[in-house]
């Protein structure tokens, strides 16, 4: 069993799109993030985005906003920065609070500045394969793990746990495409799939997007396949000081040795969802500046 080292490749790709950043010299590529409300989680990630694309020389703003706020409220500074040139991306991070449809806040994204590629015609150009547009950084981050893993895709079966679309059907999409990394045979579970674990045991590469701690036991994994475990799941642990501990979908002690390589929870598709977003905005900077 070989573990892929999420930590290790993102270091590599962030490492390469710093010495291009490094080359620019009139001006560089900016990133707005707007977090709605105060969820832990979402907290989190959004620091760790701006932690890196501070050290690799994109500027950030975070604009925090309250959970109250009104749709047309979030329509009208999306209005904003789609219109302010000097924003080459905007990243509105999920979940956003229940009276507010996460659709019509994508799809507000202008998208030639939409680097979480969730916006209709971001998807739209992916499922026409069309390489101008944005794909969502989960899901490139699992194509880039498998790529420089040197797992190969063409002819593969791969089952896809998790229909979301922040990684499910992006993720799908792309192992469909017509192309080095893609050309896998694809399936798509979720929680109405009779039978889980008939499916999941044919799969040569399995990913698990479902958001549910444990979920992939042994006895859903065929012996020598690779697993991608993109859960990120909190679970309370009082022996830590922050009172919780990451577990992913997969049931990592049990399958790992079944695997012939498999990505750990905490390390392993986390960071390369930040390592993709830098990617992402680099591109929108090219095409906005
Ligand atoms: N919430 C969980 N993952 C993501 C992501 O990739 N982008 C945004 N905007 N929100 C998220």
């Amino acid at each position: 069993m070989q573990l892929i080292n999420g930590n290790v490749i993102a270091q590599k790709v962030t490492k390469e799109l710093k010495s291009e950043i490094n080359q620019l010299t009139d001006s560089f590529p900016t990133v707005t993030f707007v977090r709605v409300g105060q969820d832990p989680a979402s907290v989190s990630y959004v620091n760790k985005k701006v932690s890196v694309a501070r050290e690799i020389g994109i500027q950030s703003q975070l604009i925090e906003l309250p959970e109250s706020i009104s749709k047309d409220e979030l329509c009208t500074q999306i209005d904003a920065l789609n219109a302010d040139s000097n924003v080459h991306g905007i990243l509105v991070q999920a979940p956003l609070p229940a009276h507010i449809s996460e659709t019509e806040i994508f799809n507000r994204v202008a998208p030639d500045k939409d680097v979480d590629g969730f916006s209709s015609i971001n998807i739209g150009k992916l499922c026409q394969e069309d390489d101008t547009g944005f794909v969502s950084c989960t899901p490139a981050g699992i194509i880039e793990l498998l790529k420089r893993s040197e797992v190969e895709t063409a002819g593969q079966h791969v089952v896809v746990v998790g229909r979301s679309l922040i990684v499910g059907k992006p993720s799908a999409l792309l192992l469909l495409k017509k192309s080095i990394d893609g050309n896998a045979t694809v399936t798509v579970c979720h929680s109405r799939t009779k039978d889980l674990g008939a499916i999941t045991r044919q799969a040569d590469i399995l990913i698990a997007a479902i958001g549910k701690p444990y979920c992939i036991t042994a006895d859903k994994v065929k012996p020598g396949a690779v697993v991608i475990d993109v859960g990120i799941n909190r679970i309370p642990d009082p022996s830590r000081k922050s009172g919780y501990r990451l577990v992913g979908d997969v049931d990592f002690d049990e399958v790992a040795p079944l695997c012939d390589k498999i990505t750990p929870v905490p390390g392993g598709v986390g960071p390369m969802t930040v390592a993709m977003l830098m990617r992402n905005t680099l591109k929108a900077f090219y095409k906005n500046r």
